[in-house]
């Protein structure tokens, strides 16, 4: 592995804000990116897929209707799927409304738009490519997104910049291939047996909480690999993540988190 944010060199633990500062903003815009890094996130995850015409577009679901007004705006087009719809399509709808009037307006961003607007902001991002089986190809044109903004890349891995991430550990695979500097990370709890075997290319192993015991993260530290654990946003839950030894949580709750850890 090529290293990687928050590896098990630092001491710290990365606090990674889940699409966005959440709880307070419409996930995976650019206003919740905004807010995580303003409540002093470390990092910003949000999720990738494709539109019809191959743009690379930030949402969570596979279809448009919970986080957007698509069903107003489209309503003969159901079941409303993202790779259904072109960018200057999926551009129209509101990305805010469904979350409070205060963000009405808020857009599905692309990626190259968020890597823009976030560069200069003092965050990481941990960028998970989503459902990627419905978009083939789409490591090549989200390392082509990535190197159309160079900055991202260049830096120090401590600086805990950058890091693709996936549960579809074929694609985490092939990102890799294209892009090996980049630290990538496998969403999910493989058997302990087999991560010395995945550390050949992965610098992450991120399972959600449930999964998390101290001796599952001694094994993947054995393995030379970081353990990012979500979604955690309960204070005491934060504290039991901690004292368990992970190197990053991802939190709708980033300003919760920073208090934990600086009391911690
Ligand atoms: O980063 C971890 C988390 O994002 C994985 O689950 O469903 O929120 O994308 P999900
Ligand atoms: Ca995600």
């Amino acid at each position: 592995p090529g290293g990687g944010p928050g590896r098990a060199r630092s001491a710290e633990i990365t606090n990674v804000a889940h699409r966005g500062a959440s709880a307070y903003a419409p996930e995976n815009t650019i206003a919740a990116f905004r807010l995580a890094a303003s409540q002093h996130a470390d990092v910003f995850e949000t999720d990738v897929q494709e539109t019809k015409d191959h743009a690379l577009v930030l949402i969570h679901d596979t279809t448009l209707g919970r986080t957007t007004n698509v069903e107003d705006v489209y309503p003969k087009r159901s079941p409303w799927k993202v790779s259904d719809f072109t960018l200057a399509e999926i551009r129209r709808l509101d990305a805010g409304s469904w979350f409070g009037t205060k963000y009405k307006g808020e857009r599905i961003p692309t990626l190259d738009q968020a890597l823009d607007d976030m560069r200069d902001r003092g965050i990481g991002l941990l960028l998970e490519i989503k459902s990627p089986d419905l978009y083939p190809g789409i490591e090549e044109r989200v390392a082509a997104a990535l190197r159309r903004s160079p900055s991202w890349l260049r830096s120090d891995p401590a600086e805990r910049r950058l890091a693709v991430q996936s549960f579809d550990w074929a694609s985490v695979r092939r990102f890799h291939a294209v892009l090996p500097d980049v630290p990538v990370g496998l969403l999910g709890t493989p058997k302990a047996a087999d991560l010395p075997e995945l550390a050949s290319y992965a610098d992450q192993i991120n399972p959600t909480f449930g999964d998390v015991t101290a001796s599952y993260v001694t094994d993947v530290h054995a393995a030379r690999m970081d353990l990012l654990t979500w979604t955690v946003n309960d204070a005491g839950d934060m504290k039991e993540a901690a004292r368990l030894g992970v190197d990053g949580i991802i939190t709708n709750e980033p300003d919760v988190l920073r208090r934990v850890l600086d009391e911690a």
